[in-house]
């Protein structure tokens, strides 16, 4: 049975936010534009913020919840939505989900946007050239020498979000800058304290 003084704590403002709020943070950007360093950074200021985190990482993804599916649009748009659904329980019960994924497609973001619990979509935007140039994985290499077919932003589409919540301009921005924003949007969005 939960005390009366525990009952107390849980019913002031700050604690209900922390005990069921929840949301899902989606990144969306190109390979190399910053998903997965700005997810990292700001899981840790969350963390350090005692908030209930969690990062759903689209290379992890794909290892252990669509280890079958390619890049195909059908396979992309499954993976997106199997990643929503997963998300979208995380969040109702109140964690804080980051989503790191290229999602490529406007239409099943919209979906999500729709029809998911607090849905905060962030534009990762940082130009091909500068992706290009990152190139962390050696991936941009290899499309351009034509060794990749279906590599997003070469001879793949992106999307890119007519109305997202926020957008981080990596090439022109710090890391902190842009984790610094997003807190911002949550905190506007009462998401966090
Ligand atoms: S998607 O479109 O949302 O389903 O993609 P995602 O699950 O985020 O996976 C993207 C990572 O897969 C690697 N990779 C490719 N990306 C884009 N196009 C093609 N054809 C491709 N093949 C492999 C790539 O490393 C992506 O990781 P990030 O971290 O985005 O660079």
């Amino acid at each position: 049975m939960v005390s009366t003084q525990v009952f107390n704590s849980m019913t002031d403002e700050k604690s209900i936010n922390r005990a069921i709020s929840g949301g899902i943070i989606w990144l969306t950007g190109l390979s190399g534009s910053g998903k997965s360093t700005i997810a990292t950074h700001l899981c840790k200021t969350l963390i350090q913020a005692n908030l209930k985190v969690e990062i759903l990482d689209g290379d992890q993804i794909r290892t252990w919840l669509s280890p079958g599916l390619g890049f195909t649009k059908a396979d992309r748009d499954l993976n997106v939505q199997r990643v929503g659904i997963v998300a979208n329980l995380l969040s109702r019960n109140g964690i804080l989900v980051i989503v790191a994924m290229i999602s490529p497609y406007r239409a099943i973001r919209n979906h999500l946007k729709a029809t998911t619990h607090n849905f905060v979509e962030i534009f990762i935007n940082a130009p091909l050239e500068v992706c290009e140039m990152r190139d962390p994985k050696g991936l941009y290499a290899q499309a351009r020498a034509g060794d990749m077919q279906g590599f997003t932003g070469m001879n793949d589409p992106y999307e890119i979000p007519l109305q997202p919540d926020l957008i981080c301009h990596t090439a022109d921005e710090t890391i902190a800058e842009s984790v610094s924003k997003i807190i911002q949007t949550l905190s506007d969005r009462s998401l966090i304290p």
